[in-house]
């Protein structure tokens, strides 16, 4: 009998249904399969734990090889340099970026992990690391989403020894791309307003730190990566991704060694930090989440959004489709009272707005930045009667009431500081850094954990709140915390705080919803999406830039937490595009309404019910949906998106024309995603003829679009017949 015909019975029998992870005991390997990928791990004969194989789906577990351990190519070449090391403590031979890094009681740093043990229950693989001499074990978790291709990664370290130690790097994990050189990186940038800019660059030798510092996830990079083999496009090429659940200090090292491995590191933030084990404590990463798209970019993409809603958005797909929103901030900003709030109700309503929410102004002495932050109770002059008039007017006019908050953070002049001046960060008696006048309250303290969560659910508990805009308007400064043996856990602490809170609250009031804002989109990441309904993108709403920050936004994230505004014009810059661009643009996400209702005139207040009333027709297909970048706002002069149902019954194109010379007309648009055999029924948005086609013919000749002239916009509606 051919040796071949052996080696299946050594492995556990894959159980597809019940588990998607197969061990082969006699090569000590473990295989993870999804629908799309596959990743191997095994054991090497000197105990150390090797990334084996990442990439597309494998069906054959012999063709994996066991580890070998490698070899020592010369005294400066340690074996540990050229393999590829699955978790690394900081220890022996080892000068890659370390998984993990300890001190010990007695100054002794030295890790070195080695297999123990193992467990798979269902599609939950643990393996359990020990370093060779002392009672310090790291378990790795995997985690297969085998339907939706994903595999999420954490650490967790245990210290079992009798003395104390302090962590000072623990990471989720590490990704190895196939070995060689070649891949290139792609990820987003940004900064307050101009959030999610696509940047894609070469990866060379070395390594490329895409981290944040601040305390929240930041405007400035965003805890994902994409790494493609230098060629890759939306709808071709082999893409290997990856995305962090924390909305904290993260960082992800992208390295290309001397010996051409490519790997990405990723998990909690070194810097500044420390997190000290007693004995029998543990300390747990967050999860690291990673996926393979054998259809470049847009593959990735699709898989990523998908995932999002089935596996990490609250309630997954029992959860229902964003509303249209109506919020207050651009219209009155700070100036909100009880008769202004009910016009703009009364007018949204007409429009078909369905979720009224009331923005920044409402409580304290808060009319401008400069006082109020931390008072939590209703202001008397602007609602003499409390919140009760409003909302109950609101919810008669058949919307749900929505209500802005900023509970993480305090302004000097308000009654919170002058009773807890100890509550804000601060470094001893150091002058405290103020932004837009506020300081940050120190939320990894358990008092002011309770005190806001006591003020969130009194307000849940007193007013008929369906939603509540979670803001978060500045990065931390002076991270001090007085009277605990580690200053430096504030930044895991305020965290875990923060998600502490807002489990309970949701907890308590179960039909509560939350949008996660931090002065725009800078807490977006799969940490805080687990526990929030939608995230505003940006505080900037020129529908032009926004075009630009949703390309970037969506590689990582679906349309349905996307909030999108449609505002007034000029906005942040002088550009005027026209009401029907702006509505389009904002339509590819969750559509919302942030404009002054009061200035529309009767052919806007039409144009926009209809627009809302398309919306409904189509929100589904883009909330929940495939999505497709056909045209990029990175390259050419018009952009186009098209969203095609789950089902396949209903397809969208949204298409904007940025500028027009010489009269050109448009080329046809490819679309894509359809049935080729199918003919679908086609008709522009806004005009009621149809037209039919094959999907082959709007797939291989495309879609001719009539936009002419400056921000001209258009979308098509194609229902499969
Ligand atoms: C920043 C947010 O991004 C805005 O939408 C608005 O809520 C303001 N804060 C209010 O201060």
């Amino acid at each position: 009998m051919r040796l071949s015909c052996l080696l299946p019975f050594l492995f556990t029998p894959l159980l597809f249904g019940q588990s998607h992870i197969e061990y082969s005991a006699a090569k000590k390997i473990w295989l993870l399969h999804t629908e799309s990928s596959a990743y191997a791990v095994g054991v090497n004969p000197r105990g150390e734990l090797e990334n084996l194989y990442w990439g597309g789906p494998l069906w054959r577990q012999d063709d994996v090889p066991a580890a070998t351990g490698g070899r020592e190519l010369s005294s400066f070449d340690p074996p540990q340099s050229v393999i590829n090391e699955e978790f690394e403590g900081w220890g022996g031979t080892r000068y890659l970026e370390p998984a993990v890094k300890i001190t010990r009681a007695d100054g002794g740093r030295d890790l070195v992990l080695h297999y123990a043990s193992h467990t798979i229950q269902g599609d939950d693989l643990k393996i359990v690391l020990k370093d060779l001499k002392d009672d310090l074990f790291v378990t790795l978790n995997y985690h297969v989403y085998a339907a939706e291709g994903i595999i999420r990664k954490t650490a967790l370290i245990e210290n079992k020894t009798r003395q104390a130690i302090s962590v000072e790097s623990l990471q989720s994990g590490a990704w190895y791309m196939p070995h060689g050189e070649g891949y290139r990186l792609s990820y987003v940038t940004g900064r307050w307003a101009a959030e999610s800019q696509l940047t894609r660059e070469p990866i060379h030798t070395g390594t490329k730190i895409l981290e944040n510092r601040k305390g929240h996830t930041s405007h400035n990079f965003n805890p994902w990566f994409a790494v493609d083999e230098g060629s890759a496009s939306e709808e071709n090429g082999r893409v290997w991704f990856g995305a962090l659940g924390w909305s904290g200090n993260w960082r992800i090292a992208v390295e290309q060694t001397p010996y051409a491995q490519v790997r990405v590191t990723g998990g909690l933030n070194t810097f500044d930090f420390a997190a000290p084990l007693k004995p029998g404590e543990s300390l747990e990463s967050p999860p690291f989440y990673g996926g393979f798209s054998a259809e470049g970019f847009g593959g990735m993409s699709r898989r990523m959004h998908r995932f999002e809603l089935t596996d990490i958005l609250p309630h997954g797909l029992e959860a229902r489709l964003r509303p249209v929103l109506y919020n207050s901030w651009e219209a009155t900003t700070f100036a909100v009272d009880e008769p202004g709030q009910r016009a703009l109700a009364e007018k949204a309503a007409k429009l078909g707005v369905e979720l009224f929410v009331m923005d920044d102004g409402w409580f304290g002495k808060r009319n401008n930045d400069h006082a109020g932050l931390g008072d939590w109770t209703v202001n008397p002059q602007k609602f003499p009667n409390g919140l009760e008039p409003l909302a109950n007017y609101v919810k008669s006019l058949g919307m749900d009431f929505g209500l802005w908050v900023e509970p993480e953070m305090v302004n000097p002049d308000s009654d919170l500081y002058r009773a807890h001046p100890d509550w804000a960060m601060h470094s001893g008696d150091r002058p405290r850094s103020e932004l837009r006048n506020q300081l940050v309250l120190n939320l990894a303290r358990g008092d002011v954990r309770e005190y806001i969560f006591g003020v969130l659910d009194k307000l849940a508990t007193q007013y008929p709140i369906r939603y509540f805009k979670w803001d978060m308007n500045r990065p931390f400064a002076e991270p001090g915390w007085e009277n605990v043996a580690e200053p430096k856990e504030l930044w895991l602490q305020y965290v875990k705080n923060v998600y502490e809170i807002i489990d309970r609250l949701r907890a308590k009031h179960p039909n509560l919803e939350i949008e996660s804002c931090s002065g725009g989109g800078g807490r977006i990441d799969l940490g805080i999406l687990r526990r929030v309904e939608e995230v505003w993108t940006s505080d900037n709403t020129e529908a032009f830039d926004r075009l630009g920050i949703q390309y970037g936004f969506s590689q990582m994230n679906a349309p349905k937490i996307m909030s999108a505004w449609v505002t007034d014009v000029p906005n942040m810059n002088d550009r005027s595009t026209p009401l029907k661009y702006r509505f389009l643009v904002a339509m590819q996400g969750a559509l919302g309404v942030g404009a002054n209702l009061n200035k529309w005139t009767p052919a806007d207040d039409k144009l926009a019910t209809d627009m809302i009333a398309a919306y409904k027709r189509i929100r589904a297909t883009v909330q929940e949906g495939n999505l497709y970048r056909l045209l990029s706002p990175q390259s050419g002069e018009l952009t186009a998106n098209q969203y095609v149902s789950q089902d396949g019954k209903q397809a969208v194109l949204f298409a904007f024309l940025h500028s027009q010379q010489y009269r050109q007309t448009p080329p046809p648009i490819r679309l894509a995603g359809l049935d080729a055999k199918a003919i679908y029924r086609v008709q522009v948005l806004g005009l009621l003829g149809t037209q039919q086609f094959s999907g082959a013919y709007l797939m291989q000749n495309g879609v001719s679009v009539r936009l002419a002239g400056d921000y001209d916009s258009t979308a098509l509606i194609l229902e499969r017949l």
